[in-house]
C-alpha cells in the first residue's frame, strides 16, 4: 500500500499525541512529536539561563545557539514511543514538567526557532510513512499531507486529562495551575504571528470531549483506511 503523510494538529492536551502514537503503531508508521522538539529547545534555553523568571526569552542568544541544539528521537523501551534526546541526553521526563510547559509558548513563537525546527521536521517526513502531531503540521510543515486532522476538546476537559497524566507520573500539580497553563498556551499559540495554531482548510476536525481513547483511535484508523485507499 502506498505510504502517506499524516498531520495531526490541535490544542494542547487534546489527546492528539495519544491518537497519533496509537495510529502509527497500528499501521507501522514513524511517529514524531513536534511539540517535544519545541520543548527540548525550551529546556536548553532554561538550562543556559536564556529565559528570565518573568518568561522573557533572550532571543538573539537562543537563535545563535540553535546550531548547537541537536534533537533526536531514540527507542529506549521496546513497545513504547521513542524518547526525546537533547545533545545526546534522554530528556523525555524533563521536557514534560511544568517548568518547560510554562516557558515553551514564547520560545515556539520565535520565527527563527520555528524555521529551524520545521526544516528538521520536513527532513523526518521526507520518505512519507509518518504521523506527526503539533500545531502547524497540516498548514506549514506538510501542507500537501494526504491526511490532516484537527483535534479539539474543551479547555476543562484538556486540563483534567493533563492533571491525570502528570499525577500518574508522580507530579504534584493543582487543577487550577494546569487549567491556567492550558488556557494561556491556547491564547499564545493562536495569536502568534508566525504559523499560528489554526485548522488547515482541508483538515477533518474532531472534537473528542466526550470520547474514550478507544473511540478516538477507531475514528482515526477508519479515516486512515479511507484515505490510504483513495
Ligand atoms: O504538543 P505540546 O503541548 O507538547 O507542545 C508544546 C508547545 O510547543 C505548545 O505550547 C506549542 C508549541 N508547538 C508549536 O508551536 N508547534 C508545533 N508544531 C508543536 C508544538
Amino acid at each position: 500500500m502506498k505510504k502517506i503523510t499524516i498531520a495531526i494538529d490541535g490544542f494542547s492536551s487534546s489527546g492528539k499525541s495519544t491518537m497519533a502514537k496509537a495510529l502509527a503503531r497500528e499501521i507501522g508508521y514513524i511517529y514524531i512529536d513536534s511539540g517535544a522538539m519545541y520543548r527540548a529547545v525550551t529546556l536548553y534555553a532554561l538550562r543556559h539561563g536564556l529565559i528570565a523568571p518573568d518568561g522573557t526569552v533572550r532571543e538573539e542568544e537562543l537563535v545563535s545557539a540553535l546550531p548547537d541544539i541537536k534533537i533526536e528521537f531514540r527507542y529506549v523501551t521496546p513497545g513504547e514511543a521513542a524518547h526525546t534526546f537533547l545533545n545526546g541526553e534522554d530528556v523525555e521526563r524533563q521536557i514534560r514538567g511544568m517548568e518547560v510547559s510554562n516557558a515553551v509558548s514564547p520560545v515556539s513563537a520565535i520565527p527563527a526557532v520555528r524555521h529551524d525546527l520545521v526544516k528538521k521536521q520536513q527532513a523526518f517526513g521526507a520518505a512519507k510513512g509518518i504521523v506527526m502531531d503539533g500545531r502547524d503540521i497540516g498548514t506549514t510543515v506538510f501542507p500537501d499531507a494526504e491526511m490532516k486532522v484537527f483535534v479539539a476538546a474543551s479547555p476543562r476537559e484538556r486540563a483534567r486529562r493533563r492533571v491525570e497524566e502528570l499525577r500518574a507520573k508522580g507530579r504534584d500539580v493543582s487543577f487550577d495551575e494546569v487549567f491556567e497553563n492550558v488556557v494561556s498556551r491556547d491564547r499564545i499559540d493562536r495569536s502568534r504571528s508566525e504559523s499560528p495554531l489554526r485548522k488547515a482548510d482541508d483538515a477533518v476536525e474532531l472534537d473528542n470531549t466526550g470520547m474514550t481513547i478507544d473511540e478516538q483511535n477507531r475514528w482515526l484508523l477508519d479515516l486512515y483506511n479511507q484515505r490510504s485507499q483513495s
